[in-house]
């Protein structure tokens, strides 16, 4: 099958209360971790990239690992440009593929935000493709962006019904209180939910986007810890309030802290537990096969779009 868009697999999310993963998709055994549990269980997925990481792969190596990963399989896959920070990154990922593209004019003004993700929307809509705007600023670091928890603001309800209007985008992200990154709350987790409602209420049957909701699961910050890391109170975005957001229009749900936190757990551990081995095939193969299981648990547990 191939590559397709993310419109269908919203419409489909919004009416069925479920969401659909979007995992960064940062190596190969990290996709392929991914895109064999999209397999298992039976689910659309979308596998989205940063600039960062397109940058880090070489865009041609990324795009040639994503067409094997299309070929191997016949599951839904739409592949996403993640955090586009301006015209030029989500015109190339338009041009080279890319089924649905991020532009991120959340840093901007509210009217040169609209104007810049307006300009992209023209494109990408011309290119059949399918763009996701953000409103509201996340606190935490995600790749070159750190934004510090004074920085952060949420979406204004109001605001998120006109950006959508005037911009013409396919998706919205929006800030109800999650956070890039491992650190996302210092005491009990906490997300706007009246907000969500509200944001909800003005967008009937618009698909919402969370950036930043892993969970960020204490059983594997213990085992990077046990296995020589210092990752240090370290907490994510219960399970059960991803599950309610996604019966209020959030439609797609990011996840990229987990993925790379369950690896580097397994990989410590191998290192420590196998000081004579030096081949990365054994501690990659188990680090693809403990990416494959969580991204499994998330599809099964906390999207609900295993057999969708
Ligand atoms: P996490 O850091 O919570 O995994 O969020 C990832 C994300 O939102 C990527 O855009």
């Amino acid at each position: 099958m191939p590559l397709v868009s993310s419109k269908e697999m919203f419409q489909k999310a919004y009416l069925g209360h479920y969401a659909i993963g979007a995992f960064n998709a940062n190596n190969m055994e990290i996709i392929q971790g991914i895109v064999g549990a999209a397999q298992k269980e039976a689910s659309p997925i979308i596998l989205q990239v940063s600039n960062e990481t397109r940058q880090y792969s070489n865009p041609a190596y990324l795009t040639k690992l994503i067409e094997a990963a299309v070929n191997t399989t016949d599951v839904a896959i739409c592949l996403h440009l993640d955090h586009g920070a301006n015209y030029e990154i989500c015109k190339d990922c338009v041009d080279s593929g890319y089924t649905s593209v991020m532009i991120d004019g959340s840093n901007l003004a509210f009217e040169e935000n609209i104007t810049l993700t307006r300009r992209v929307v023209c494109y990408a809509h011309d290119h059949g493709v399918v763009v996701e705007g953000e409103l509201g600023r996340l606190a935490g670091k995600k790749d070159d962006i750190s934004i510090s928890n004074q920085d952060a603001t949420m979406t204004d309800p109001e605001q998120a019904a006109e950006f959508v209007e005037r911009t013409g985008v396919d998706s919205l992200a929006i800030a109800i209180g999650t956070k890039h990154g491992p650190y996302k709350f210092e005491d009990t987790p906490r997300l706007d939910f009246d907000r969500l409602k509200k944001i909800t209420a003005l967008l009937p049957g618009f698909p919402l986007v969370l950036h930043g909701a892993s969970s960020v699961p204490t059983e594997f910050v213990e085992m990077c810890n046990q296995y020589g890391g210092a990752i240090k109170r370290a907490q994510g975005v219960p399970e059960d309030m991803l599950r309610d957001a996604a019966k209020l229009g959030v439609c797609k749900i990011n996840f990229e802290t987990d993925l790379n936190l369950v690896m580097t757990a397994c990989i410590r551990q191998f290192f420590v537990e196998n000081p004579e081995q030096f081949d990365p095939r054994a501690y990659l193969g188990p680090g693809r096969a403990a990416i494959m299981a969580m991204a499994a648990h998330k599809m099964r547990e906390v999207l609900g779009c295993s057999h969708k």
